[in-house]
C-alpha cells in the first residue's frame, strides 16, 4: 500500500562542522556496528495538543531531557531498523521503507503511542539520507537507519505520556557479527523467555531489548554470538534470536520458519525471505517446531542448515547450538549453499545488483 504524501515539511539546519572527508573515509576502513554516526539527525515532535510539529534535519547532538521525562522510568519506545545502500551505479536506496512505517506505527498502538503517518516516517528517512549520503560505504557496508520515538513528558504518574520525541540517526556499517560471514554459534536459553501471549513481543520496543540482555549475556559467557529463545508458556517451542528472525533448511530442501503468532518479531528480511524462496520454488513452512526436534533433526541430518536473519545481522548461518549439558553442529557447522543463495538473492536486490520484481527498492537519490 502507497503510504500517500507527507504532512510534514522539514525545517533543514545543516552541520556547521561536518566531520572531515579525510576522517570519515578513514574510518570507513574498518566499519563494526553502531559506533559510527552521521553528521546530522531527523526529528519530529509530538505534543497532545499540537499534535506532529516540529520537522526538523539538524546537526546529531544531545537531546536534552528532564530527569523526569516518562521514558526514564516507565520505557515508553519504540525503533526501527533500517538500511541505505549505495547501487552500482551510485543511487541512494532503501529497502521496503514502508513496512518499516508500517512496524511503526503498529509497535505505537501497541505502547500507547501516537502513530506517525507513514509518510511522514519515510519523508523523514529520506530526508536524512539525502543530507547524509555521502556517509554510505560503498562496497559491502551500507547505512544503518535508527528511526526511534519516546515518550519525553515531564511527569512520573504511570499513563501514556502526552508528548513524544520521533528521531532518525544514521550510522555507517559493516558486518554485525564480529566474525563477519563465519557461522555464528547459539545458546538456547532454558532460564529466561522473551515475550509471552499478549505481551509486547511483536512490537518493535526498547523493553523486548532489555528482558533479553541477561539471556545475552548468558550466551556470551558460553563462548556464543547470539541467543536463541523458547516460547514462554512451554519451554518448548522455537522463537526467534535477541534480534533476530530464525530459519531451518530441511533435507527435502524446504525451509522452515516459526509462526509469527504474536510473541515474535515480525521481521521485514523474515517476509522478504520466505518471498524470495517461494520465487525460487522453494517450500516455506511457518509453523512450530520444538527445541527436542531441532536436537533429533540436527542428529539424524533432516535438517541441513539453519540461519538467523534480520536488518542488521542480514543472514548469518547457524553453525553450532549449544544448551544446558550439549551442543551440536547443523551440518558441516559452516554456513550452507541454500543459506549463501538466499542471502546473495536478497543483498542483490538490496544493492541493485539483481533484478526487483517484488518492487522493494525505493530510490532516495540519483547519481
Ligand atoms: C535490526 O536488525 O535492525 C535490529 O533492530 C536488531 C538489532 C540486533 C540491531
Amino acid at each position: 500500500m502507497p503510504a500517500g504524501s507527507p504532512n510534514l515539511s522539514f525545517i533543514i539546519k545543516t552541520n556547521a562542522n561536518p566531520l572531515p572527508e579525510a576522517e570519515r573515509e578513514a574510518a570507513f576502513a574498518n566499519l563494526g556496528f553502531g559506533t559510527l554516526f552521521t553528521d546530522h539527525m531527523a526529528i519530529i515532535r509530538w505534543s497532545a495538543d499540537k499534535g506532529w510539529h516540529g520537522a526538523e534535519i539538524v546537526a546529531r547532538g544531545p537531546i536534552a531531557m528532564d530527569p523526569a521525562s516518562s521514558v526514564l522510568h516507565y520505557a515508553q519506545e519504540i525503533f526501527e531498523g533500517m538500511k541505505a545502500y549505495r547501487t552500482q551505479d551510485g543511487h541512494a536506496v532503501l529497502f521496503r521503507p514502508e513496512e518499516n512505517a508500517r512496524r511503526f506505527r503498529e509497535s505505537a498502538q501497541r505502547m500507547a503511542m501516537p502513530e506517525l503517518p507513514e509518510a511522514d516516517f519515510i519523508a523523514a528517512v529520506d530526508e536524512l539520507v539525502r543530507i547524509d549520503a555521502k556517509w554510505i560505504p560503498q562496497g559491502d557496508g551500507s547505512l544503518y537507519l535508527r528511526p526511534f520515538m519516546f515518550a519525553s513528558e515531564t511527569f512520573l504518574g504511570v499513563r501514556s505520556s502526552r508528548e513524544y520525541i520521533f528521531c532518525v540517526i544514521a550510522s555507517p556499517v559493516g558486518p554485525y557479527f564480529k566474525g563477519g560471514a563465519k557461522a555464528v554459534k547459539i545458546w538456547v536459553s532454558q532460564n529466561y523467555t522473551r515475550a509471552a501471549q499478549g505481551g509486547t513481543g511483536v512490537a518493535k520496543c526498547g523493553g523486548n531489548y532489555a528482558a533479553s540482555l541477561v539471556a545475552q549475556a548468558e550466551a556470551s559467557a558460553e563462548g556464543c554470538d547470539q541467543v536463541v529463545f523458547l516460547d514462554a508458556a512451554e519451554h518448548r517451542w522455537v522463537e526467534e534470536l535477541g534480534g533476530m528472525n530464525i530459519f531451518f533448511v530441511m533435507d527435502d530442501g524446504s525451509l522452515l520458519t516459526p509462526p509469527l503468532g504474536g510473541t515474535i518479531l515480525p521481521g521485514v528480511t523474515r517476509k522478504s525471505l520466505i518471498a524470495l524462496a517461494r520465487d525460487k520454488g522453494l517450500t516455506v513452512r511457518e509453523e512450530l517446531y520444538s527445541f527436542d526436534q531441532w536436537k533429533a533433526d540436527a542428529a539424524s541430518g533432516r535438517m541441513r542448515e539453519a540461519f538467523a536473519c534480520g536488518t542488521a545481522a542480514v543472514v548469518a548461518g547457524i553453525g553450532t547450538v549449544k544448551f544446558t549439558g550439549g551442543e551440536f553442529m547443523i551440518g558441516s557447522g559452516e554456513t550452507g549453499p541454500v543459506t549463501s543463495e538466499m542471502r546473495e538473492a536478497l543483498v542483490g536486490i538490496q544493492k541493485g545488483q539483481r533484478d526487483d520484481p517484488h518492487g522493494w527498492v525505493h530510490t532516495v537519490t540519483k547519481a
